[in-house]
Order: C-alpha cells, then sequence, then structure tokens
C-alpha cells in the first residue's frame, strides 16, 4: 500500500496517559509528585469531595513528602467559563509549579484548565473550541498534572479534554489539546466506595457510551488525509489501538456494573469500573464520541430544571451520564446500517457472549435492560424536555460538528430529530 495510494488518512496514533492502579495506589501521590519534580502543588477539589474526606487525607499524605499544597476546592460540579476563570486567578495567586486533581470530570477537567492557563496565560474563551472560541494552541508542554478520579465514569485522567457550559450561549463545548493530558494518573478503588450508588449509575453508563461510541466511530482511514499533522484533529476515528481499550472497557461495563450499583462494599466492581472509565478514556480519547455525546450537550446545557438523586442539591442540573445514555439507543439504531457486525460485536461485550437476536435492535435492547435494571433516567422526557423542545435540541447538537462527523454514518437534523424523538421515553 503506497502512503500517497488515496486522499485518505493513512496514520493513527495513540497516547495514554500513564495509570497507576490498585487498592491503596492514593498513597503514592506525593511520592509521583516528587518524580515529577513538584514542589508546591495546587490541589483542586470540589465541596462534595471535599466532604468525603479524601483531598484531606491526600494532602496530607503529599505534605508529608515535603511538597507544599494549596488547596482550591471551589470546583463546580459540571463547570462553567466563570467556574473555569475563577480557579485560574486563584491558580495565578497561589504561585504552584504543579497540580493534582481529586475528584470527578469536573476537578480533574478545572485543574487542567488552571494548568493551562498558568502556563500560558490568555483568556480563558481563547482556548475554547471553536466557534465558540478561538481554539487557541499552547506552544509548549503544561506543568506537572496528577489526576486522581473518586469516581468512575469520565476517564478525564486519560483525556486531553476539558468540557464547559456557556449558560449565556446555553452550549456545552470544551477546550482540546493534547497537553491537556495529565502526566499521571491514580486510580484507586478505595476512593470510589463513597460515590452514591446514583452516581455509579450515571458515571458507568457514561463510561459505556464512550466505549461505544469509540468502537462505532467512523474509521480513521475514512477521513480526508490532513495538510499538516496540526491539522490531525484529537478525535481521529475508530482504529485498531483504540479497539482494544474500548472493547475491554464494554466488556467490564456489562460484567460489572450492575454490581457497582448495587453494593458500594463490592470493591471488585467498583474498583473494575473504575478502571474500565480510565480505559475507555483512553478509547475515546484516540477514536472519540460521536451523536449521543453530540446530543448530551444541549440536553445539558439548555434547561436547568432537572435535580437528580444522589447529587449536591444546590442547583438543578443533568448529570452527564444521563444526558449521555439516553439517546444512545436511538442514536446506534440509526447508525446501525453503517457497521452492522460491530453493532453486534458491541452487544455481545456488554451481554458477556452471544445474544438472542441480532439486527439493529440488538444493541439498543442491551442498553435498555442495563439502564432499567441501574435506574436511569427512562428518556428526555424525565430531564424536562418535550416535542417542543426538539428543534432547540437539534440545533444545540448540530453546533457540535466536531463531534458529529465522528459519526459512521451520515446525520443531518432530521436525522437528530428523529432521535430524540425517539429517546423522549425508552421504555
Ligand atoms: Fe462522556
Amino acid at each position: 500500500m503506497s502512503a500517497r495510494s488515496s486522499d485518505h488518512e493513512t496514520v493513527f496514533t495513540l497516547e495514554a496517559t500513564p495509570i497507576k492502579f490498585g487498592p491503596g495506589a492514593a498513597n503514592d501521590a506525593g511520592w509521583e509528585l516528587k518524580r515529577l519534580g513538584v514542589e508546591r502543588a495546587l490541589l483542586v477539589t470540589d465541596p462534595g469531595v471535599l466532604a468525603t474526606g479524601h483531598p484531606d487525607r491526600i494532602r496530607e499524605l503529599i505534605e508529608h513528602d515535603g511538597i507544599e499544597v494549596v488547596v482550591y476546592d471551589r470546583a463546580r460540579v459540571e463547570p462553567t467559563i466563570e467556574s473555569f476563570e475563577e480557579a485560574v486567578e486563584f491558580a495565578k495567586d497561589a504561585g504552584v509549579d504543579g497540580f493534582v486533581s481529586v475528584g470527578g470530570g469536573s476537578s480533574i477537567d478545572t485543574a487542567k484548565v488552571a494548568d493551562l492557563v498558568t502556563t500560558h496565560p490568555a483568556d480563558v474563551m481563547s482556548y475554547v473550541n471553536p466557534p465558540v472560541g478561538e481554539g487557541r494552541k499552547p506552544q509548549a508542554p503544561l506543568k506537572p498534572h496528577l489526576a486522581i478520579p473518586t469516581t468512575s465514569g469520565t476517564g478525564a485522567e486519560a483525556t486531553t479534554v476539558a468540557v464547559l457550559d456557556i449558560p449565556e450561549q446555553k452550549v456545552k463545548t470544551g477546550i482540546s489539546h493534547r497537553y491537556l493530558r495529565p502526566a499521571q494518573a491514580i486510580v484507586d478503588p478505595e476512593l470510589a466506595r463513597t460515590m452514591p450508588p446514583e452516581v455509579v449509575a450515571s458515571t458507568g453508563l457514561d463510561v459505556v457510551c464512550h466505549a461505544a461510541e469509540s468502537f462505532l466511530a467512523r474509521p480513521y482511514d475514512q477521513r480526508p488525509r490532513p495538510e499538516t499533522p496540526d491539522d490531525r484533529p484529537p478525535y481521529q476515528g475508530s482504529n485498531p489501538v483504540a479497539d482494544v481499550w474500548s472493547a475491554k472497557a464494554l466488556e467490564y461495563g456489562g460484567r460489572y456494573l450492575r454490581r457497582a450499583v448495587a453494593d458500594p462494599d463490592d470493591l471488585e466492581a467498583r474498583g473494575m469500573m473504575m478502571l474500565a472509565a480510565s480505559m475507555a478514556g483512553v478509547g475515546f480519547g484516540s477514536a472519540g464520541v460521536h451523536i449521543p455525546h453530540a446530543c448530551a450537550y444541549p440536553i445539558a446545557g439548555l434547561k436547568h430544571v432537572y435535580r437528580p438523586a444522589g447529587y449536591p442539591d444546590d442547583h438543578p442540573f443533568v448529570p452527564h451520564g444521563h444526558s449521555v445514555i439516553v439517546t444512545a439507543p436511538a442514536a446506534f439504531r440509526f447508525t446501525y446500517e453503517s457497521m452492522p457486525d460491530r453493532h453486534q460485536h458491541v452487544a455481545e461485550l456488554l451481554h458477556g457472549g452471544p445474544v438472542d437476536h441480532d439486527g439493529p435492535d440488538a444493541l439498543p435492547d442491551e442498553l435498555r435492560s442495563l439502564m432499567r435494571d441501574i435506574g436511569a433516567a427512562r428518556g428526555i422526557e424525565e430531564l424536562g424536555y418535550g416535542e417542543e423542545d426538539i428543534p432547540d435540541l437539534v440545533q444545540g447538537a448540530l453546533k457540535q460538528q466536531r463531534l458529529l462527523v465522528g459519526a459512521p454514518r451520515e446525520v443531518g437534523p432530521d436525522d437528530l430529530a428523529q432521535i430524540l424523538r425517539d429517546s423522549l421515553a425508552n421504555w
């Protein structure tokens, strides 16, 4: 095969955050920061996670290793441009040479942005993906960032993205660049014990979506060849290496998520879901997510009326996992015809063996069964939306072209409207 045989991409890359995994791994936090050359760290967390006691214990461990720690405990669950700016200001005043995040995707993403902007000062908005921001790129690596997730969902420790809400524009978008990827992650199942079952359910469904969307993304070699390496998107499309990570995460999602929700003391199940989150993060950090995540942005951003059980009740919001999973059955029914065998394979991975029927409904049925078993939202109706909101939701999803181009089948406004209509109630 000649490298110039077509106008299509011929190259893919796989990068991964180094991950240290296992019960008790968080005890190495100070050692890892020292190894990374950090002398004064900003520990980023949120009030809910702070209340679990994990951040204080980790701060003490780090201080014990002779590293100064400044704590920022106001990371917002579902961050906004303002919450990122506030963290950036705090980090500038703190004068640190490294970051450690303890929490869910929100805390990890807040640390990524504080690191980015204190290393390469500029308006936060200038770094946001176009068309919302300018898509500015940092010219050199950031300060070391050690990420310690306490949930099992986002895989933020393994990705190059920070997601944010821009309330005035009613849009969720992100900042993405390879330098945002944390230098090291510590994934410690002991930290997952404190997660409420509803949070385990929602974050676990996000894991399943990351892995399924990545496995079912448009293959990397169907993209046009880029002009320069800089023009290669972070989300490259499905590729043989990303498939390995996504497939394993799907298998674990099917095998352990129900158990992890049912019993906080099932350390094996909760630990394997944390590992699945990181593995899916590696997979989607390479291949990318598409329709369910594109729809999730307006579902989370448009109306703020839903008050989920198990989450802090200081403001109404749709947890990310809920916003993603609700359209997944309809989205994968829509994409089925583009790669039937791979859809069937995803259904089987989730099921842990052959499923009793094949065809376009096999994967949607498998997802609905998992959703019902762990008490997921039935559909977008339960999250506060009706038929009359579909045009606005479609407009919001269409703003996520960066994601939609990764769908294995071309998806236009009418297709999105049908997917959303089919997702009003999944059963
Ligand atoms: Fe996600």
